[in-house]
């Protein structure tokens, strides 16, 4: 018979090759006695859904620099949270990263709840990360599901189910395979088993501490697995941005409503996103089409905008945006599309 997968043989892998990241613990710290910052977990796992490690590594530096703990979160400034986010994407989780910690402050006396029930009761918080916080802050035997976790379970179970069929089966076998022992540890070295060995594409099984047990690597599929249902092809909508600069140099931005996408962020006035949008200029000029386009591509649409721009007197005021000064404006504040719109059009301005 096969040998079982064990979490001891997946564990020793980890003491040896846990990746480094600045909101980790080691485990020889770890077995040293060193608790892992709740802060630091919650704050880095809400960063890390939908994007790589690679990518949220400066953010997280940032974030920590800037608000060290829960309570200067919960103190700082919407909009300055909203820019330090800028770039990462998904703004709703930049939105309820700030009420959790506000609520974490007020009602919970700045201690994130140690129950699954209490995580999940905060804003911003599902079943990934209250699995997460409970496990890699403190040490419960919940199984973290993600996408490389799901991955390794569907090929060391080789499981022909595709996703996203398959993930209530996958969490169902994650869930066996936590041990009671180490179950942070145990937790990350599966996310860091589907990141360095057990990849996507060619997964370096010769060197993975669950080759024996690996059912997709007995029967030849490992590669196949896991098998996926054809994602919906996305529409393309179209819209149109609308880049004006004031002679004194200041630029025409406005901050988008709290609720819908980018909400929240700061971002060039425009017009709907549609199939066939109206111009919809935020203030009269003579408005100059430079035959700029910018291109983007949002969780559920492509977005096609073109880009208008205009050289403002100084008396005009505007009715909903407002006029930002050159001295006080950071493109890295916008969300990415944004920003592609400015590094476009600021060619038109060069000469101001
Ligand atoms: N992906 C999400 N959270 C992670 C973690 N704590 N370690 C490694 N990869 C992760």
């Amino acid at each position: 018979m096969r040998e079982r997968a064990s979490s001891d043989a997946l564990l020793a892998w980890y003491d040896r090759h846990a990746r480094q990241m600045p909101w980790r613990v080691s485990p020889a710290d770890r077995a040293a006695g060193v608790l892992p910052d709740p802060y630091r977990v919650w704050l880095s796992e809400v960063m890390l859904q939908q994007t790589t490690v690679a990518a949220v590594k400066d953010y997280f530096e940032r974030f920590t620099r800037l608000w060290p703990t829960v309570g200067d979160l919960a103190a700082a400034r919407d909009e300055d949270v909203m820019a330090a986010w800028a770039g990462l994407g998904y703004y709703a989780r930049a939105r309820n990263l700030l009420k959790c910690a506000r609520v974490v402050v007020a009602e919970h006396d700045g201690i994130f709840p140690k129950t699954r029930m209490g995580l999940q009761s905060l804003p911003g918080i599902g079943p990934y990360t209250s699995a997460a916080i409970s496990a890699i802050a403190y040490d419960l035997p919940e199984a973290v599901v993600d996408g490389n976790v799901e991955r390794v379970m569907a090929r060391l179970h080789a499981i022909e189910t595709p996703l996203p069929t398959a993930k209530p089966e996958l969490t169902a076998l994650a869930d066996e395979t936590t041990p009671n022992a180490r179950p942070g540890d145990y937790a990350q070295a599966v996310m860091d088993l589907g990141a360095t060995i057990c990849t996507p594409k060619n997964p370096a099984c010769g060197i993975c501490p669950w080759r024996d047990p690996c059912r997709a690597r007995a029967a030849g599929i490992t590669a196949e697995l896991p098998r996926k249902l054809p994602k919906p092809v996305k529409p393309t909508r179209h819209g149109i941005a609308y880049v004006a600069r004031r002679t004194d140099g200041a630029w025409l931005l406005e901050r988008r409503p709290e609720s819908g996408l980018l909400g929240g962020m700061l971002g060039w006035p425009g017009s709907a996103w549609n199939d066939a949008p109206e111009d919809a200029p935020p203030l009269e000029a003579s408005w100059a089409d430079p035959g700029l386009e910018v291109r983007h591509t949002f969780t559920h649409f492509h977005l096609k905008l073109a880009v208008r721009t205009a050289h403002i007197s100084a008396e005009i005021e505007p009715d909903s945006a407002q006029f930002i000064p050159h001295e006080a404006f950071r493109p890295t504040d916008l969300p990415t599309v944004m920003r592609k719109v400015f590094d476009l059009a600021r060619s038109s301005f060069e000469s101001d």
